[in-house]
C-alpha cells in the first residue's frame, strides 16, 4: 500500500516549455481525488510524474517509501496503474483479452489461472465481458477507453490514475465508470480522476484538486470547492446548477448535488 507524496514538483518539456510549477500535494493510500482544470493547466503532466512516465525535472515524488527517481517506470508502475487519455497511447494487442492480459501475463508473470481469474474480473467489472475476442481499435472509442482500464485493473496495482476517463461516455458509460470506482474504493485502492465533467466530480470523490497555470490553486471537498467562486474563476470552472439555485433560495453554502437542493427544498416544505 503506497502514500503519494509530491514535494515541489516542476516539469519542463524538452523544448523548455514548464508544464508544472512547484506543486505539493499528498494523498493516502484509500483515498478518491478528482483533479479539475482548464486544458493545459498541467494535470496530465502531474499525474504522469506519479507513474513514473516523466521524472520531475525539481523536486521530488515518492510512493510509498520509494522516490521514483531511484526506480524504473516499470516497477513504479506496479503500484501506480496510470490509464492514458487517449486509450491509443497505451492499447496494442488484436484482442481484447490479450490487451487486458498482458500485464498479469508479461509484466508481472503470474500463473496462467491467476492471468484468467484477473483478466475476466477486469472485464466483468468495465462490462467488456462480452467483447473479449474483439479487436480493441475495432470499437468505440468510449469503449476502448474501458479496454485501457481493464487492463490495469487486471494488474491490481494499489493507485489507479485515470486520465479523463469521462470524456465522451454517454450515461451508461459514466454510471459502469462509477461501479469501478466504488468497488475500488471498497477495495482500500487510492483513486484519482482528471475529469472535465464537474457533476462527476461531486458524486464520485471526496476531495477535488484544482489546478490552473501549472499549479494547485486549491484542494478541498466538494462543497469547500464548489462555493468558492474565486476558485471556480480562476480555473474556468462553471458554477454547478445546484450551487447557484441554492444561493438564490439562500439555502446555505453546503449544497453542491441537485439531490442535496432537492432534499433540503422538502424539508423546508
Ligand atoms: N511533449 C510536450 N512538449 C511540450 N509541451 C507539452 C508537451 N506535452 C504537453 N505540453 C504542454 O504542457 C502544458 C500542460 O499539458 P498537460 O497535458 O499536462 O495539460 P492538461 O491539464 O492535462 O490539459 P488537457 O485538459 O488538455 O488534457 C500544455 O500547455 C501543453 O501544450
Ligand atoms: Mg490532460
Amino acid at each position: 500500500m503506497a502514500d503519494i507524496l509530491l514535494d515541489n514538483v516542476s516539469f519542463t518539456y524538452k523544448n523548455g516549455y514548464e508544464a508544472v510549477s512547484e506543486v505539493s500535494l499528498s494523498i493516502k493510500q484509500g483515498e478518491k481525488v478528482a483533479i479539475l482544470g482548464q486544458n493545459g493547466a498541467g494535470k496530465t503532466t502531474t499525474v504522469k510524474m506519479i507513474n513514473n512516465l516523466q521524472r520531475p525535472t525539481k523536486g521530488k515524488v515518492m510512493v510509498g517509501d520509494k522516490n521514483t527517481k531511484d526506480y524504473t517506470t516499470a516497477q513504479i508502475s506496479k503500484e501506480v496503474g496510470y490509464v492514458f487519455q487517449n486509450p491509443d497511447d497505451q492499447i496494442f494487442h488484436a484482442t481484447v483479452m490479450e490487451e487486458v492480459a498482458f500485464g498479469p501475463r508479461k509484466a508481472l508473470k503470474l500463473p496462467e489461472e491467476e492471468i484468467k481469474r484477473r483478466s475476466e474480473r477486469a472485464l466483468e467489472l468495465t462490462g467488456l465481458a462480452g467483447q473479449k475476442d474483439e479487436n480493441p481499435f475495432e470499437l468505440p472509442l468510449s469503449i476502448r477507453k474501458f479496454v485501457a482500464i481493464a487492463a490495469i485493473i487486471a494488474s491490481d496495482p494499489d493507485v489507479y490514475v485515470f486520465d479523463e476517463p469521462t470524456a465522451g461516455q454517454d450515461r451508461a458509460g459514466l454510471l459502469t465508470l462509477n461501479k469501478i470506482i466504488s468497488e475500488l474504493k471498497e477495495q482500500g485502492k487510492t483513486v484519482i480522476t482528471i475529469t472535465h465533467d464537474i457533476e462527476f466530480a461531486i458524486h464520485t470523490f471526496e476531495r477535488i484538486i484544482v489546478m490552473a497555470k501549472k499549479k494547485v490553486i486549491r484542494d478541498g471537498t466538494p462543497e469547500e470547492i464548489f462555493h468558492d467562486d474565486e476558485t471556480l474563476k480562476k480555473a474556468m470552472l462553471k458554477t454547478p446548477y445546484a450551487v447557484r439555485f441554492a444561493r438564490e433560495l439562500e439555502l446555505g453554502e453546503t449544497i453542491t448535488t441537485n439531490e442535496q437542493l432537492i432534499e433540503e427544498i422538502v424539508r423546508r416544505g
